[in-house]
């Protein structure tokens, strides 16, 4: 990125004090229940007394020692070739032996899974720790002696919320093959871009799966996904079809023979045989993780082992208060980075049973949730404030006719608001569960804001305080370090490395540099490697951070990332289309919902035709979570004199608010019309 265009991105970033005046005021801090305090892993701040101040990086060795190593690392943290920090370095471990091996020991027969089926007629199953580590073994025998697969080679995951899903991502752990997992509900061709960029040799992919009531075809998509690769000059050694119900494939699209193939034989007759696991460096790759951001192409988050692996089973511990003998539910879907932290890695790190459901939380009612918990006893919950305003609008008085014994209830990916943050803690946790408001982003691997649920109060609304090790601060956009209580928003900085920052995004080091520490370089900062969040945020003189929402062009919809480029090229590909500019619409529910302005190509007959083209075109090009609130078909879109569309003139015709001062557009006469196309339409 060159300097002007970061000093541009940070004053784009300053969000004006208005807009924090919309937002909720600052609530009182509520202390922690009495009964989860006493049984509480943190009691004691002394615990992290070694991650602070003069002994960074040495304090982290305690986050190693909660894993098993090989071989010792050399050093702590290697910071020679800043912002590529290397965590543990010349350690040797195994993500698949941290995750699986460790307790094979005492906890053989404990729970590894629950696998909750969508439809209340299946039965739940259970599978141990010992049976993960059979199928695990199994399939990692059948990814290297069938496919040939090794240490650094890429695989790329197209599975629903199937015990499959971490099967297959622990089997590639366990050969050093680092998995690119795609969420399920990705289009084949979304899945396809993934597939090129990652270099994958084989995709692993169901038959289909239940959703919302009904039968998902999934195999189709692998086949759109082969080909948008081929197309692009990535073929496929294979694809590596599970059946949701093994012997009964279900899938429209037959296995294409030399291409495709059935796994359910394989691991049926396959021999049971331990495969050794690669004992790797602790930054060899453990799996890359696409996300959307500033520019067209998602951005592949390449995590390593040992940084990795120690921050989510820390944070595991600290933050969640996960024991080994809890039953944790996060409702996450693993196809996204909560779910690879917090439903695979973290969890089975510390030996805990976790709660996989195949369904949308409120099949077939929002009661079904509080019925899974109860029955299998869950006392963590995590999921997001999106699923919680969803349960609470369509059955606010579910959640007392149910019991299940929550201590911890946590919530990620966007902002809570006080009131659905309140119906949580008294409806959900009967005011006996503490609430952890947890954030963080794909890139950090794991939690940087949260309350220490033991020691720290909650507060409605704020993330909470830099957990142990985090050095988070705002900056205004002039560089500055504001000061807590500064009553002034700015960018959320992260002053210094910790073990779970991605090691660098695949294929592109530069773009790693660029999009979050040359933002900063500059003025008096500019020998220093500052992360940006490209998230705005306040933070209170107590030390308590509140975000407000992505600075840079990402729409949040329901806790997930969408990038604006990704919607807006998938609309310029209908052939009417000349312009497409996208904005974050407020919805109840959702947070935010894509909103999407197009401009015609003259002559263009029909709008209404043209609007149902657009929406199906970002539905294909990225899945239905893209699906936009409307598609507004205009003249034309306020342009600046040099020719870059003005969002944020759209964002406030849409949302009501002040588009400033227009008169300074190329083309002030499209603010009126697009007025009036907003009256008509929204
Ligand atoms: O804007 C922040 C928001 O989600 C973004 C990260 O999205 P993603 O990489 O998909 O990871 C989601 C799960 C960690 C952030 O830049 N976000 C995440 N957690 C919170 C949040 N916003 C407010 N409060 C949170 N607790």
């Amino acid at each position: 990125m060159r300097e002007a265009d970061s000093v541009s991105e940070i004053r784009e970033a300053d969000v004006s004090e208005a807009e924090i005046a919309v937002h909720w005021r600052e609530e009182p801090r509520i202390d922690p229940p009495a009964d989860f305090v006493a049984q509480a892993t943190v009691r004691d701040r002394r615990l992290f007394a070694t991650l602070s101040g003069n002994d960074f990086p040495e304090g982290f060795r305690s986050y190693a020692d909660l894993l098993q190593w090989d071989h010792p690392y050399d050093q702590v943290l290697d910071q020679s070739n800043p912002p590529f920090y290397r965590w543990f370095s010349g350690g040797r471990l195994n993500a698949s032996v941290n995750t699986i091996d460790r307790h094979l020991g005492s906890a053989r027969d404990r729970v590894a899974y629950y696998f909750v089926p969508e439809s209340e007629s299946e039965p739940i199953t259970a599978l141990t720790y010992g049976e993960l580590a059979s199928r695990v073994n199994r399939l990692a025998g059948i990814l290297r002696n069938r496919f040939g697969l090794a240490a650094g080679d890429r695989v790329t995951i197209h599975l629903p919320m199937v015990p499959e899903l971490p099967i297959a991502m622990l089997a590639c752990a366990r050969l050093g093959v680092i998995h690119s997992v795609v969420f399920s509900g990705f289009s084949g061709k979304a899945c396809g871009t993934r597939i090129v960029d990652s270099g994958s040799r084989l995709l692993l992919t169901m038959d289909g799966y239940s959703r919302n009531g009904q039968w998902l075809d999934h195999k189709i998509k692998a086949d759109e996904a082969f080909e948008a690769a081929a197309s692009s000059g990535v073929t496929l050694d294979g694809v590596a079809v599970f059946e949701r119900y093994p012997g009964r494939y279900r899938s429209a699209s037959p296995l294409r023979p030399g291409r495709d193939v059935a796994l359910t034989p394989l691991l049926t007759h396959g021999s049971d045989h331990d495969i050794a696991p690669a004992s790797l460096e602790s930054n060899h790759g453990l799996f890359i993780m696409y996300s959307s951001g500033t520019t067209g192409q998602p951005k592949g988050c390449l995590h390593g082992i040992g940084g990795y692996l120690a921050w989510v089973t820390a944070t595991s511990r600290y933050v969640l208060d996960l024991k080994p003998d809890d039953v944790y539910w996060c409702m996450a879907d693993i196809g996204w980075i909560t779910g690879h932290s917090y439903i695979v890695y973290g969890p089975l790190s510390i030996g805990a049973t976790s709660v996989i459901y195949e369904g949308v939380p409120n099949f077939p009612d929002a009661g079904r949730p509080w019925r899974i918990a109860e029955k299998l006893g869950v006392r963590i919950l995590h999921t997001s404030p999106t699923a919680i305003r969803a349960l609470r609008r369509e059955g606010a008085d579910a959640p007392s006719r149910y019991h299940p014994p929550l201590r911890l209830l946590a919530t990620v990916g966007e902002p809570i608001e006080p009131e659905t943050w309140h119906w949580y803690y008294s409806e959900i946790g009967h005011g006996k569960a503490v609430v952890v408001d947890t954030y963080w982003q794909t890139e950090t691997g794991g939690h940087l804001l949260a309350t220490l649920p033991g020691i720290e109060p909650m507060k409605p609304g704020s993330a909470g305080p830099a957990l142990p090790g985090i050095e988070a601060a705002i900056y205004d956009e002039t560089g500055n370090r504001l000061k807590p209580g500064a009553k002034r928003a700015g960018i959320l900085v992260i002053e210094r490395p910790w073990p779970g920052l991605m090691l660098g995004i695949w294929n592109d080091p530069e773009r790693f540099r660029a999009t979050y520490f040359e933002p900063l370089r500059r003025g008096a900062h500019k020998d220093r490697w500052l992360y940006c969040t490209h998230d705005a945020a306040t933070q209170s003189s107590d030390g308590y951070f509140r975000i407000l929402g992505r600075t840079d062009d990402v729409i949040n919809v329901a806790g997930h990332r969408l990038g604006s480029k990704e919607i807006e090229s998938a609309a310029l590909n209908v052939a009417a289309v000349a312009e497409a500019a996208v904005i974050p619409f407020p919805d109840p529910v959702k947070g935010h919902l894509p909103l999407l302005f197009v401009a015609t190509k003259p002559g263009t007959a029909s709008p209404k035709g043209v609007a149902r083209s657009v929406e199906r075109a970002v539905i294909e090009a990225i899945g239905p979570i893209a699906r936009p609130k409307a598609v507004l078909v205009v003249e034309d879109l306020p342009k600046t004199r040099s020719g870059k569309i003005m969002r944020r003139v759209l964002r406030a015709i849409a949302t009501g608010g002040d588009p400033g001062d227009t008169t300074t557009l190329a083309n002030p006469e499209s603010v009126e019309a697009i007025r009036k196309e907003v009256g008509r339409s929204l």
